[in-house]
């Protein structure tokens, strides 16, 4: 089955046929659900809630700072978007820290949600973790390489991972425990690209890139990053739209014509039967004295303030 002739939501059994057929996969992020619906019929297969809404959307300085309830939120808008993409809600920093914290968040995930799928970041270091989510009934995406919530224990900047022999074997190692989990594919973020095929070749779910090279079964991209949203973008991203400035343009276009008189125009307003507000004003045909009381000097009556009768 190709994923483009079918109108149910997709399952993780769907991935792990796509990536059997050697279909690669285009999964991007969402955080709100109009973008959600727009991504949705385009036909993106994978959208993924990421925690990454804490640093593009909320104005964090990082993704430490999302919470559960910011990102049930953001999944719940993203779920209402969409008819057909696999939403996976990405677990925000200590929501798994323990055994019973992860099944209960991954459950609010899945239950209040709406999400098919979580992802969780971490290689053997949370290979149990997903093995419980996995035994719970919870499908589990790993995250590997960069791992954006241990920024304070990576030393704070974003860098390739993997690029040294000990990096690269550990990198391998996290890679076969993320799938003996259970899990039922995994990001590499930021990995040397012939590392990323090597690990790619050697796992059988598929593996999502995000700067680890074309080698890997799929792809996913922080939307922002590749709409333009920003002035900035990091370099493992194609930026195929100006969004920033595309907006910035049509704001500056709207003001100039509110400030002109030009906005609305004619197209863009109601109007009344004027009969119906002379009426209202109190200015209306029966309000007017008849020929006899002008005749008698009946001065024609005061108009009235809207509100006379209410
Ligand atoms: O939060 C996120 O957007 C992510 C992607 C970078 C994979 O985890």
């Amino acid at each position: 089955m190709s994923a483009g002739t079918t109108d149910r939501r997709l399952t993780i059994t769907d991935i792990a046929r796509m990536h059997a057929e050697g279909q690669r996969i285009a999964m991007l992020t969402a955080y709100d659900h109009p973008t959600a619906r727009i991504l949705d019929e385009a036909g993106i297969v994978m959208i993924l809630v990421g925690d990454s809404v804490g640093e593009v959307i909320l104005g964090y300085e990082s993704t430490v700072r999302v919470s559960m309830a910011e990102m049930l939120h953001h999944t719940k808008a993203v779920v209402r978007g969409t008819r057909r993409a696999l939403v996976v809600a990405d677990m925000p920093f200590l929501s798994y820290a323990t055994q019973e914290e992860a099944v209960v968040n991954a459950g609010l995930f899945l239950r209040e949600g709406g999400a098919q799928a979580v992802k969780v970041e971490g290689g053997t270091r949370t290979a149990r973790t997903i093995e419980t989510l996995v035994r719970s009934g919870v499908p589990v995406m790993g995250h590997i390489g960069w791992t954006p919530q241990a920024k304070y224990t990576m030393g704070g900047q974003a860098r390739v991972q993997g690029k040294t022999r000990d990096q690269a074997r550990q990198l391998l190692a996290d890679a076969l425990a993320v799938q003996e989990a259970g899990a039922f594919s995994i990001v590499l973020e930021l990995v040397p690209e012939q590392l990323a095929a090597a690990i790619t070749e050697r796992l059988r779910i598929p593996t999502i890139g995000i700067g680890a090279g074309s080698g890997c079964s799929g792809q996913v991209q922080v939307l922002t990053d590749l709409l333009g949203w920003s002035d900035w973008s990091p370099r493992h991203a194609r930026r195929y739209a100006e969004l920033a400035s595309v907006i910035g343009t049509a704001v500056r276009e709207y003001e100039s014509d509110v400030e002109a008189g030009t906005f609305p125009g004619p197209e863009e307003t109601r109007r009344m039967d004027d009969d119906v507000l002379a009426d209202v004003l109190g200015v209306g045909v029966l309000d007017q004295p008849s020929s006899a009381q002008a005749a008698e000097g009946v001065a024609r009556p005061r108009a009235v303030p809207l509100d006379r009768d209410l």
